[in-house]
């Protein structure tokens, strides 16, 4: 009979004894709020990691890319391009600045943007384009660099799904002018719920905390010549964060470890697309992804269904944002397609991939699917 402790789920964080002393610390000393020594320390670490000057933390990596696409003070039908296949964050960011999200399809091993798509939609209202690392695999960045010095673009990467990961020896999140990463509870490195902002330019990275702070000027507090947000991380967060930098190695290594063990019992089944790495990349396998062939007469929801039956939890992949209707409610991306991103939203999920897997669940997971595949 099932019960509820075999189920397999698709994600579990791994919180250690370091980050239980590190909070206790703060709620022992009152420092609870956005004010506190591991906010700094955390911008600090994270920053010097991905090799950047300056971090900025805020509570999540949606208002991350927020703040980020708005500090550029873009002007109304500015265009930002980006891959189709990502989370609606990313697309949003761009809306809510009044710009345009332009869109591009995604490589079909990678699941990362095609960036021999992009330079056919620079325009000549085009600022910035916006690169997501998908899954733990890096983006081909050295082309995008050179078409942002080339058409004077800024580079917004998203980093939140690969922590550690390395495009040529650089990491992630540490390519871009702005570099975006999400600190949910699924990420490599958590605080719960938490983002940050990195960049090498001082100024910036002033308007980015004013951004973050409701914009209070230095000059006089309750003064305000620029609306912003409360977007501010609390201490307390961040106090978990920093523990969780002090074992990124692990971290990183486990996922590795992980996907090794997934690739190694699933790579004889042909009907799969499993995850792979550039020679260029060093993947960190986020979530271990899958896509299905069509031919096994299955999509990734019915898929999804099978396994749940055998106690394994999945999420599907992202549905592209051309294909959301709030964008075509908004007169954005009607009619277009992109084939690849069009495929692997309907074909791919990822397995369990969650910091405290073990091979045993690893196991059972691939049982699962050989015995779907038997049927
Ligand atoms: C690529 C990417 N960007 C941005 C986000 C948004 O981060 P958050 O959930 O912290 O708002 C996510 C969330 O998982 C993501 O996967």
């Amino acid at each position: 009979m099932a019960n509820a402790q075999s189920i397999i789920p698709v994600n579990e964080p791994l919180i250690g004894e370091q980050e239980k002393k590190y909070v206790m610390e703060c709620l022992e000393t009152g420092w609870i709020s956005s004010e506190g020594h591991f906010i700094r320390e955390f911008e600090e670490t994270w920053a010097s990691y991905c090799g950047m000057k300056y971090g900025v933390a805020v509570s999540n990596g949606t208002v991350a890319l927020e703040i980020a696409v708005a500090s550029l003070n873009l002007t109304p039908g500015d265009e930002v391009i980006l891959p189709s296949f990502t989370i609606i964050s990313c697309a949003q960011a761009i809306t809510k600045a009044n710009a345009v999200p332009v869109l591009v399809d995604c490589d079909p091993e990678t699941w990362c943007m095609d960036v021999s798509q992009v330079e056919a939609k620079i325009t000549i209202r085009t600022r910035a384009i916006m690169p997501v690392h998908i899954y733990g695999h890096p983006v081909d960045m050295n082309p995008l660099l050179e078409m942002a010095r080339k058409h004077n673009l800024v580079i917004i990467e998203d980093a939140a799904e690969t922590h550690g990961a390395e495009y040529k020896g650089r990491k992630c999140g540490g390519m871009g002018d702005l570099n975006c990463f999400s600190f949910y509870a699924n990420k490599i490195i958590t605080t719960g719920e938490g983002g940050m902002v990195l960049t090498n330019d001082e100024q910036q990275a002033e308007h980015l905390r004013s951004l973050r702070n409701l914009c209070f000027r230095k000059e006089r507090r309750f003064y305000h010549t620029e609306l912003g947000n409360n977007f501010r991380l609390t201490n307390l967060q961040a106090a978990i964060g920093v523990a969780q930098i002090e074992r990124i190695e692990e971290s990183v290594q486990k996922k590795r470890w992980m996907a090794s063990a997934y690739t190694e019992r699933l790579k004889t089944f042909e009907m799969l697309s499993l995850p792979v790495e550039r020679p260029w990349a060093k993947n960190v396998y986020w979530m271990y992804g899958l896509v299905l062939n069509p031919s096994t007469g299955m999509d990734a929801i019915e898929f999804a269904r099978r396994l749940a039956g055998e106690r394994v939890m999945t999420r599907p992949f992202f549905l592209g944002m051309h294909e959301q209707p709030v964008f075509h409610a908004m007169g954005l991306f009607q009619n277009e397609h992109y084939p690849v991103t069009e495929n692997i939203a309907r074909q791919g999920l990822y397995l369990p991939s969650g910091m405290t897997i073990t091979e045993a669940q690893i196991e059972q997971v691939c049982q699962a699917v050989r015995k779907i595949f038997a049927r």
